[in-house]
């Protein structure tokens, strides 16, 4: 699958070093080449950085992974979108958000001609996404969205990076609830004291 990735933090640079290694094509879109975040480490591992609308040229997938606050500006630098699966990760984070929006998936949906955006890879650490698996069992992931074939994607890029299951959660009117259970665990590991390694499985009888 060829990837374009906007944000290259902690979020971003940790999805695209993954999913590289599954082998996809992997494309950063960054606002200066010549500096943005991670950069010392991309190039060793095969990550080329590129002008935002470079990277989303010829892109089937574009993960958004820059702070919530700026997911209005990002999805307008992003250009032409038509028919591209859009993945947002991002959470509103104490009220750090897009102005007039609840989560940052509606404030995309108005600002892309792309109808087909999925949230997912918001609901856990980045430690996570890095390494989900816990004394040989794998964490479960969570995604919403009305796209269909975009939550397909989704759940596909989530079990190659070793996630067991990805929930659909719903459509997109489940986009603010999964900001909401991102909040719960952020809660548990900064303000309960859980710390960052722990993360949720779902259980069935
Ligand atoms: N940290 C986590 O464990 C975690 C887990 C799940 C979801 N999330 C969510 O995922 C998102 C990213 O979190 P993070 O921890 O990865 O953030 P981060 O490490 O601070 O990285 C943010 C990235 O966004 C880029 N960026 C900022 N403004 C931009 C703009 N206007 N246009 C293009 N790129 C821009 C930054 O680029 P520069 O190098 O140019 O500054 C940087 O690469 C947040 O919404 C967060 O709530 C975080």
């Amino acid at each position: 699958m060829k990837i374009a990735i906007i944000g290259t933090g902690n979020v971003g640079g940790t999805l695209a070093k993954k999913w590289i290694k599954a082998g996809h094509t992997i494309r950063l879109g960054v606002r200066d080449t010549r500096n943005f975040k991670g950069m010392e480490d991309f190039a060793l591992e095969g990550l080329k950085a590129y002008e935002i609308k470079d990277a989303i040229n010829g892109s089937e997938v574009i993960l958004i992974a820059t702070p919530a606050s700026q997911a209005v500006e990002v999805t307008r630098s992003l250009g032409d979108t038509s028919g591209k699966i859009i993945i947002d990760s991002m959470n509103i984070v104490m009220g750090r958000g897009p102005k007039g929006y609840s989560n940052t998936s509606e404030a995309i949906l108005d600002n892309t001609p792309s109808v087909d955006v999925v949230k997912c890879f918001n609901t856990t650490g980045f430690n996570n996404l890095q390494d989900p698996v816990y004394q040989g069992m794998s964490l479960d992931l969570f995604m919403a969205g009305d796209s269909l074939r975009g939550k397909k994607i989704a759940a596909q890029l989530a079990q190659e990076i070793g996630f067991d299951m990805c929930y659909d959660v719903g459509g997109n009117d489940k986009f603010e609830l999964m900001e909401q259970f991102a909040w719960f665990w952020i809660n548990l590991a900064n303000f309960q004291g859980l710390g960052r390694e722990f993360g949720f499985k779902l259980l069935k009888r």
